[in-house]
Protein backbone atom coordinates (compact mmCIF):
# COMPACT_ATOMS: atom_id res chain seq x y z
CA UNK A 1 0.00 0.00 0.00
CA UNK A 2 1.20 3.52 -0.83
CA UNK A 3 0.56 5.88 1.52
CA UNK A 4 1.09 9.98 2.31
CA UNK A 5 2.74 10.55 5.29
CA UNK A 6 2.73 14.69 7.17
CA UNK A 7 5.22 14.41 9.63
CA UNK A 8 6.13 16.98 12.47
CA UNK A 9 9.80 17.42 11.91
CA UNK A 10 11.52 19.64 14.74
CA UNK A 11 15.28 19.70 15.26
CA UNK A 12 14.68 20.75 19.21
CA UNK A 13 12.36 22.43 21.64
CA UNK A 14 14.21 25.77 20.96
CA UNK A 15 13.65 25.79 17.07
CA UNK A 16 10.24 25.80 15.27
CA UNK A 17 8.86 22.95 14.07
CA UNK A 18 6.70 22.24 10.83
CA UNK A 19 4.62 19.74 9.06
CA UNK A 20 6.68 17.60 6.41
CA UNK A 21 5.21 15.45 3.64
CA UNK A 22 6.36 12.26 2.75
CA UNK A 23 5.13 8.89 0.36
CA UNK A 24 6.01 5.46 1.73
CA UNK A 25 5.18 2.06 0.24
CA UNK A 26 4.07 -0.23 3.07
CA UNK A 27 3.16 -3.94 3.78
CA UNK A 28 -0.08 -4.83 6.07
CA UNK A 29 1.72 -7.36 7.59
CA UNK A 30 4.22 -4.42 8.72
CA UNK A 31 3.79 -3.05 12.26
CA UNK A 32 3.44 1.44 12.21
CA UNK A 33 6.93 1.59 13.50
CA UNK A 34 8.48 -0.99 11.05
CA UNK A 35 6.50 1.34 8.42
CA UNK A 36 8.32 4.37 9.84
CA UNK A 37 11.96 2.01 9.81
CA UNK A 38 11.38 1.85 5.93
CA UNK A 39 10.54 5.46 5.70
CA UNK A 40 14.03 6.23 7.78
CA UNK A 41 15.78 4.22 5.51
CA UNK A 42 15.21 5.45 2.72
CA UNK A 43 15.68 8.94 4.19
CA UNK A 44 19.18 8.02 5.18
CA UNK A 45 20.06 6.33 1.88
CA UNK A 46 19.24 9.85 0.59
CA UNK A 47 21.55 11.35 3.10
CA UNK A 48 18.14 13.19 4.92
CA UNK A 49 17.64 13.27 8.67
CA UNK A 50 15.88 10.30 9.46
CA UNK A 51 12.90 10.81 11.77
CA UNK A 52 13.21 10.55 14.96
CA UNK A 53 10.70 8.62 17.44
CA UNK A 54 10.82 6.54 20.86
CA UNK A 55 10.62 3.06 21.34
CA UNK A 56 11.88 -0.13 22.63
CA UNK A 57 10.03 -3.50 23.53
CA UNK A 58 7.71 -3.06 20.27
CA UNK A 59 5.74 -5.59 22.16
CA UNK A 60 3.19 -2.76 24.00
CA UNK A 61 4.65 -3.18 27.50
CA UNK A 62 7.90 -0.43 27.87
CA UNK A 63 5.76 2.36 27.41
CA UNK A 64 8.37 4.00 25.17
CA UNK A 65 6.27 4.78 22.48
CA UNK A 66 3.20 6.97 21.21
CA UNK A 67 2.41 10.16 19.28
CA UNK A 68 -0.70 11.24 17.33
CA UNK A 69 -2.14 9.54 14.25
CA UNK A 70 -4.64 11.76 12.60
CA UNK A 71 -5.16 13.63 16.00
CA UNK A 72 -5.58 10.53 18.12
CA UNK A 73 -3.24 9.33 20.70
CA UNK A 74 -1.34 5.95 19.52
CA UNK A 75 -3.93 5.89 16.45
CA UNK A 76 -7.38 4.59 15.50
CA UNK A 77 -7.52 0.98 17.60
CA UNK A 78 -8.56 1.31 20.93
CA UNK A 79 -6.29 -0.30 23.99
CA UNK A 80 -3.03 -0.40 21.55
CA UNK A 81 0.11 0.97 21.33
CA UNK A 82 1.43 2.58 18.29
CA UNK A 83 3.69 -0.42 18.01
CA UNK A 84 1.22 -2.68 18.54
CA UNK A 85 -0.67 -1.27 15.74
CA UNK A 86 -0.62 -3.11 12.14
CA UNK A 87 -0.81 -1.51 8.53
CA UNK A 88 -3.89 -3.92 7.61
CA UNK A 89 -5.49 -1.09 9.85
CA UNK A 90 -5.08 1.53 7.31
CA UNK A 91 -5.93 1.14 3.44
CA UNK A 92 -4.03 2.02 0.05
CA UNK A 93 -3.95 6.01 -0.41
CA UNK A 94 -4.23 6.71 3.37
CA UNK A 95 -3.00 10.29 4.22
CA UNK A 96 -1.61 10.43 7.96
CA UNK A 97 -1.00 13.43 10.18
CA UNK A 98 1.59 12.36 12.46
CA UNK A 99 2.64 14.63 15.34
CA UNK A 100 4.32 14.34 19.22
CA UNK A 101 2.23 14.44 22.52
CA UNK A 102 1.26 18.32 22.76
CA UNK A 103 1.51 19.18 26.80
CA UNK A 104 3.58 21.81 27.95
CA UNK A 105 4.59 19.54 30.76
CA UNK A 106 6.10 17.53 27.64
CA UNK A 107 8.25 19.12 25.63
CA UNK A 108 9.72 18.66 22.31
CA UNK A 109 13.00 16.52 22.23
CA UNK A 110 12.69 15.89 18.37
CA UNK A 111 10.41 15.49 15.70
CA UNK A 112 8.00 12.68 17.07
CA UNK A 113 10.12 12.68 20.92
CA UNK A 114 8.80 14.26 24.03
CA UNK A 115 10.52 14.70 27.20
CA UNK A 116 8.48 12.56 29.56
CA UNK A 117 10.67 12.49 32.69
CA UNK A 118 7.69 14.91 34.75
CA UNK A 119 6.22 11.22 34.62
CA UNK A 120 9.53 9.91 36.46
CA UNK A 121 9.60 13.18 38.98
CA UNK A 122 5.66 12.33 39.86
CA UNK A 123 6.90 8.65 40.66
CA UNK A 124 9.87 9.37 42.24
CA UNK A 125 7.47 11.80 44.54
CA UNK A 126 5.65 9.10 46.41
CA UNK A 127 5.31 5.90 43.59
CA UNK A 128 6.74 3.14 45.66
CA UNK A 129 6.36 1.44 49.33
CA UNK A 130 8.93 0.82 51.86
CA UNK A 131 9.89 -2.95 51.83
CA UNK A 132 12.21 -5.18 54.00
CA UNK A 133 15.71 -5.94 52.41
CA UNK A 134 16.83 -9.46 52.79
CA UNK A 135 14.91 -12.54 51.30
CA UNK A 136 11.56 -12.33 49.67
CA UNK A 137 8.44 -12.78 51.68
CA UNK A 138 6.49 -15.83 51.70
CA UNK A 139 4.28 -15.59 48.54
CA UNK A 140 0.88 -16.16 51.06
CA UNK A 141 2.21 -14.20 54.21
CA UNK A 142 -0.04 -11.25 53.55
CA UNK A 143 -3.43 -12.06 52.17
CA UNK A 144 -4.84 -9.33 50.00
CA UNK A 145 -8.49 -10.07 48.77
CA UNK A 146 -9.62 -11.38 45.27
CA UNK A 147 -10.92 -7.75 44.56
CA UNK A 148 -7.84 -5.76 45.64
CA UNK A 149 -5.81 -7.52 44.22
CA UNK A 150 -7.46 -7.49 40.94
CA UNK A 151 -8.15 -4.11 40.51
CA UNK A 152 -4.68 -3.02 41.76
CA UNK A 153 -3.43 -5.35 39.21
CA UNK A 154 -5.64 -3.54 36.04
CA UNK A 155 -3.93 -0.41 37.92
CA UNK A 156 -0.71 -1.58 37.52
CA UNK A 157 -0.91 -2.44 33.89
CA UNK A 158 0.16 1.17 32.90
CA UNK A 159 2.84 1.91 31.10
CA UNK A 160 3.33 5.39 31.80
CA UNK A 161 3.34 6.63 28.09
CA UNK A 162 1.57 9.60 27.99
CA UNK A 163 -1.73 8.96 25.65
CA UNK A 164 -4.01 10.32 28.67
CA UNK A 165 -2.52 13.82 28.72
CA UNK A 166 -2.39 14.24 25.26
CA UNK A 167 -5.31 13.60 24.61
CA UNK A 168 -7.28 15.50 27.41
CA UNK A 169 -7.90 18.80 26.25
CA UNK A 170 -6.23 20.24 29.76
CA UNK A 171 -2.93 18.08 29.27
CA UNK A 172 -4.29 16.41 32.93
CA UNK A 173 -2.08 13.66 34.30
CA UNK A 174 -4.73 12.52 36.46
CA UNK A 175 -5.41 8.89 34.42
CA UNK A 176 -1.43 8.08 34.87
CA UNK A 177 -0.89 9.72 39.01
CA UNK A 178 -4.72 7.94 39.87
CA UNK A 179 -3.47 4.38 37.84
CA UNK A 180 -0.30 4.69 40.10
CA UNK A 181 -1.96 5.56 43.47
CA UNK A 182 -4.54 3.15 43.03
CA UNK A 183 -1.86 0.26 42.45
CA UNK A 184 -0.01 0.87 45.73
CA UNK A 185 -3.15 2.20 47.68
CA UNK A 186 -5.28 -0.89 47.50
CA UNK A 187 -2.66 -3.51 48.20
CA UNK A 188 -1.50 -3.76 52.47
CA UNK A 189 1.79 -3.12 51.34
CA UNK A 190 0.71 0.19 50.03
CA UNK A 191 -0.83 1.25 53.66
CA UNK A 192 1.99 2.76 55.30
CA UNK A 193 2.49 6.14 53.26
CA UNK A 194 -1.02 5.79 51.15
CA UNK A 195 -1.77 9.59 52.60
CA UNK A 196 1.56 10.79 52.33
CA UNK A 197 1.72 9.26 48.33
CA UNK A 198 -1.52 11.16 47.65
CA UNK A 199 -0.55 14.65 49.17
CA UNK A 200 2.97 14.35 47.62
CA UNK A 201 1.94 13.25 43.86
CA UNK A 202 -1.08 15.46 43.72
CA UNK A 203 1.75 18.12 44.86
CA UNK A 204 4.59 16.58 41.69
CA UNK A 205 1.61 16.53 39.09
CA UNK A 206 0.91 20.60 40.26
CA UNK A 207 4.29 21.44 39.96
CA UNK A 208 4.87 20.10 36.78
CA UNK A 209 2.25 22.30 35.10
CA UNK A 210 -0.02 19.71 34.19
CA UNK A 211 -3.91 20.75 33.88
CA UNK A 212 -6.27 19.80 36.25
CA UNK A 213 -8.83 16.64 35.20
CA UNK A 214 -12.43 18.24 34.63
CA UNK A 215 -13.84 14.77 34.20
CA UNK A 216 -13.82 14.36 30.22
CA UNK A 217 -12.50 11.15 30.30
CA UNK A 218 -10.92 11.53 26.91
CA UNK A 219 -7.72 9.93 28.79
CA UNK A 220 -9.73 6.40 29.23
CA UNK A 221 -11.02 6.83 25.29
CA UNK A 222 -7.13 6.04 24.17
CA UNK A 223 -5.17 4.50 26.99
CA UNK A 224 -3.95 1.45 25.70
CA UNK A 225 -3.66 -0.81 28.45
CA UNK A 226 -7.40 0.65 29.16
CA UNK A 227 -7.29 1.82 32.58
CA UNK A 228 -10.80 3.33 33.77
CA UNK A 229 -11.60 6.77 34.92
CA UNK A 230 -12.45 5.13 38.51
CA UNK A 231 -8.35 5.46 39.01
CA UNK A 232 -8.84 9.29 39.45
CA UNK A 233 -12.03 8.91 42.05
CA UNK A 234 -9.66 6.55 44.07
CA UNK A 235 -6.59 9.33 43.71
CA UNK A 236 -9.11 12.37 44.82
CA UNK A 237 -10.62 10.44 47.68
CA UNK A 238 -6.87 9.40 49.15
CA UNK A 239 -6.02 12.85 48.53
CA UNK A 240 -9.22 14.33 50.68
CA UNK A 241 -8.48 12.10 53.10
CA UNK A 242 -5.00 12.86 53.19
CA UNK A 243 -5.84 16.60 52.92
CA UNK A 244 -8.40 16.65 55.86
CA UNK A 245 -6.37 14.05 57.99
CA UNK A 246 -3.52 16.79 57.95
CA UNK A 247 -5.72 19.74 58.44
CA UNK A 248 -7.28 17.79 61.63
CA UNK A 249 -11.00 17.67 59.40
CA UNK A 250 -12.06 14.62 61.18
CA UNK A 251 -15.69 15.02 60.70
CA UNK A 252 -15.33 15.44 57.22
CA UNK A 253 -13.19 13.10 56.74
CA UNK A 254 -15.28 10.13 58.52
CA UNK A 255 -18.12 11.42 55.18
CA UNK A 256 -15.83 9.19 52.59
S1 LIG B 1 -2.89 5.76 32.11
FE1 LIG B 1 -2.85 4.74 30.07
S2 LIG B 1 -2.47 6.42 28.62
FE2 LIG B 1 -1.89 7.17 30.65
S3 LIG B 1 0.30 6.77 30.88
FE3 LIG B 1 -0.79 4.98 31.76
S4 LIG B 1 -0.96 3.55 30.05
FE4 LIG B 1 -0.45 5.50 29.10
S1 LIG C 1 7.80 0.32 22.19
FE1 LIG C 1 7.37 -0.47 24.20
S2 LIG C 1 5.26 -0.04 24.42
FE2 LIG C 1 5.65 0.54 22.38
Amino acid sequence: MKLTLHIWRQKNAGQPGRMARYSVTASEHMSFLEMLDVLNEELTAKGEEPVAFDHDCREGICGSCGFMINGIAHGPQRGTTVCQLHMRKFKDGDVLYLEPWRARAFPVVRDLIVDRSAFDRIISSGGFITAPTGSGPDGNATPVPKTNADLAMDAAACIGCGACVAACPNAAAALFTGAKISHLGLLPQGQPERADRALKMVAQVKEEMFGSCTNIGECEAVCPKEIKLEVIARMNRDYLRASWTARGDTAREDGI
